[in-house]
């Protein structure tokens, strides 16, 4: 960071956080307002993500503004998903707003519709003459953006999730009783996938699957047997459901009761189910170590991508193998980090949303495998 910035470097920075919030988001916006200032630039904090791009609703960022807010969740800037800003008028009512400011460099901290926005905003048909250049940071708890091994915000909701587990379980082992708790992650599979594994459950059902409903009370059912053949003391069973599957955790409760009915010919003290949604509970809290140290570093090159004069990029984290030299390159400033360009994060974005991502058929069979072991 010690190197003299080219000419084309921004001198001063827009900070944005966008759609929803996620643990780590603030330590996101600590690391690049200190490493701005330590460049000599001025930053300026977007209030209520693209809203506020709308509005100019800005406020210069201090050092001393961001010193404590790295153990906060949510975000102190704000956030908003905001239709106006998918309209080009939107856009270039922004686009005024930056002029006005002075401001030329911005750092999008979201999930997929605000890396969509960022990618609009610098898309070089409707910048014109203006002198801006965007980066955006995967921050988001369903880790569902294409290009990146990990979002931020993920590893602390996970950890929500093991708690919380953690304690229905509790009252689980105690009663011989299923549960089936739903868990937020959008369209998305993967916080239901991993903290199944985390938290020993007994089944997992997750959108990527296309099971149908019969199929979903089966795989509950065939988890509830399984756990009552077993010579163990306490017979819990332990369903995590994501929010995106087809059929919600409270309207699966009463087929898989009375399917349960059916199989274990009436025994109500293992029929009886219970239902949790965990819902917001999830995105909130203080940001675990792991999504602290990864927004500050993924802030960092965010920072260094900007003062080399690159725009209309995504900083991603940890993928297996390399990726191609035509929409990426590793950062020079972690060994961690790529830099993508955020059009190609868009497509392999779809791609998951729509099945086809290889990612998404990986995690499918593992998980596939994961249940005829979970049912031993
Ligand atoms: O994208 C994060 C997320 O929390 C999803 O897991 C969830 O489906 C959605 O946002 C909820 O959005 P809102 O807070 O706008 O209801």
């Amino acid at each position: 960071m010690s190197k003299p910035t080219p000419p084309t470097a921004p001198r001063c920075v827009g900070l944005l956080t966008s759609g929803g919030d996620a643990p780590g988001m603030n330590a996101a916006v600590r690391a690049a307002t200190m490493l701005l200032h330590a460049q000599g630039c001025r930053v300026l904090g977007v209030q209520q993500g693209y809203s506020g791009l709308l509005e100019g609703r800005f406020r210069p960022l201090e050092p001393g503004d961001v010193d404590e807010i790295i153990r906060e969740g949510g975000t102190i800037l704000g956030s908003s998903r905001c239709l106006k800003f998918m309209e080009r008028q939107g856009r270039d009512r922004a686009r005024e707003r930056i002029r006005d400011a002075g401001m030329d460099g911005l750092i999008v901290i979201g999930g997929n519709g605000s890396l969509a926005g960022a990618a609009a905003l610098c898309d070089p048909d409707e910048l014109g003459d203006l002198d801006l250049s965007v980066v955006g940071i995967p921050a988001s708890i369903d880790n569902d953006i294409g290009l990146t091994g990990m979002a931020i915000g993920v590893d602390t909701a996970m950890n929500t999730i093991v708690e919380a587990c953690d304690r229905i379980c509790d009252t689980a082992s105690a009663h011989d009783r299923t549960f089936l708790v739903e868990v937020m992650g959008r369209d998305c599979g993967y916080l239901a996938m991993t903290s199944a594994i985390a938290t020993a459950a007994n089944a997992v059902l997750f959108p990527e699957a296309g099971k149908s409903m019969d199929d979903l009370v089966e795989s509950v059912v065939r988890a509830v047997t399984a756990v009552q053949q077993r010579t163990v003391r306490s017979k819990r069973v332990l369903v995590i459901m994501a929010e995106g599957t087809d059929v919600p955790a409270q309207r699966l409760q009463a087929p898989i009761e009375a399917r349960l009915r059916e199989v274990l010919e009436g025994d109500p003290a293992n029929v009886e189910t219970r239902v949790t949604v965990l819902g917001h509970v999830v995105r909130g809290g203080r940001p675990s170590a792991f999504d602290r140290l990864l927004a500050s570093r993924m802030g960092r090159v965010a920072v260094q991508a900007l003062l080399a004069g690159e725009s209309c990029k995504m900083v991603s984290w940890l993928l297996p193998g390399e990726l191609p030299a035509a929409i990426a390159r590793r950062s020079d400033a972690d060994p961690y980090c790529w830099l993508v360009d955020l059009d190609a994060v868009l497509q392999e974005t779809g791609r998951m949303l729509d099945g086809t991502s290889s990612l998404i058929q990986w995690r499918k069979k593992a998980l596939a495998d994961v249940e005829e072991v979970l049912t031993l």
